[in-house]
């Protein structure tokens, strides 16, 4: 089956609420491809002027995080309830950053998929390899582990719905893109996994994005790889260049 790609910006810990209304308003006209999702997956205080700033376009809005509880005690986090309740559609779950600089762990992500699922969100589940890791010959195995201990407890049925990223961390902000050759292998092997898991619909179905320094130049090349649909884009969605990126063919 064809697969309808799926291009998402993570803006990260970038933009103010009144320059995310500018940028949206920038990109508008530049991402309305039928063709392809599109998903700006902003900072939390972005969310609601950016969705007021996407009424009427092609445009998704998504969070970078939730929180794994319902509500309560939890300081400064932010639940997948907030989230519906404005109209939030994607959350990124398991980012590298938020693994290496906030504890997140694979089964934190696990607890994160669950809950934005119980709630009709779709996750974007992250996972990638270090260069360390990659050296050491194990980046398959370790992609299998991460995706394996994120599906835990989901059903087929939810996880055709989810996307997966790809996002070699060596390649992310680094201007270092995985080769089109690296990213599908770990693309298709991902595939595998989600098959010998659900079967072959569901692995047919459910969508992988491939991130890291992806930019207007090589996106036609990856995504024409036949288990990359579409990417998962950090610096080069903040600029006109995403509008390029969406458009990629
Ligand atoms: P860059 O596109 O800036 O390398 O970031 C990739 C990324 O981490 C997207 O989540």
């Amino acid at each position: 089956m064809a697969r309808k790609k799926i291009v998402a910006g993570n803006w990260k810990m970038n933009k103010s609420p009144s320059e995310a209304v500018a940028l949206v308003n920038e990109l508008k006209p530049l991402v309305a491809n039928q063709e392809v999702d599109v998903v700006f997956c902003v900072p939390s205080i972005d969310i609601i002027p950016a969705l007021e700033a996407a009424k009427g376009s092609n445009i998704e809005i998504g969070a970078q995080n939730l929180y794994f509880e319902e509500s309560g005690a939890y300081t400064g986090e932010i639940s997948a309830t907030m989230l519906t309740d404005v109209g939030v559609k994607y959350v990124v779950i398991g980012h590298s950053e938020r693994r290496e600089y906030f504890a997140e762990t694979d089964e934190t992500v696990n607890k994160k998929v669950l809950k934005a699922i119980e709630h009709g969100i779709t996750p974007i589940v992250c996972c990638g390899e270090t260069l360390t890791q990659r050296e050491q010959g194990i980046t398959i195995d370790l992609i299998r582990q991460q995706i394996k201990i994120a599906y835990q407890n989901v059903s087929a049925d939810q996880a055709k719905t989810t996307v997966i990223a790809y996002e070699p961390i060596w390649a992310i902000g680094t201007g270092k893109t995985a080769t089109s050759d690296q990213a599908q292998e770990v693309c298709a092997a991902i595939r595998t996994c989600i098959r010998e898991v659900y079967g072959a619909a569901v692995a047919d179905e459910i969508r992988i994005q491939y991130g890291g320094s992806v930019n207007d130049s090589n996106a036609a090349e990856l995504f024409a790889k036949g288990d990359i649909d579409g990417g998962l884009v950090g610096g080069a969605s903040l600029k006109a260049d995403f509008g390029k990126i969406v458009n990629y063919k």
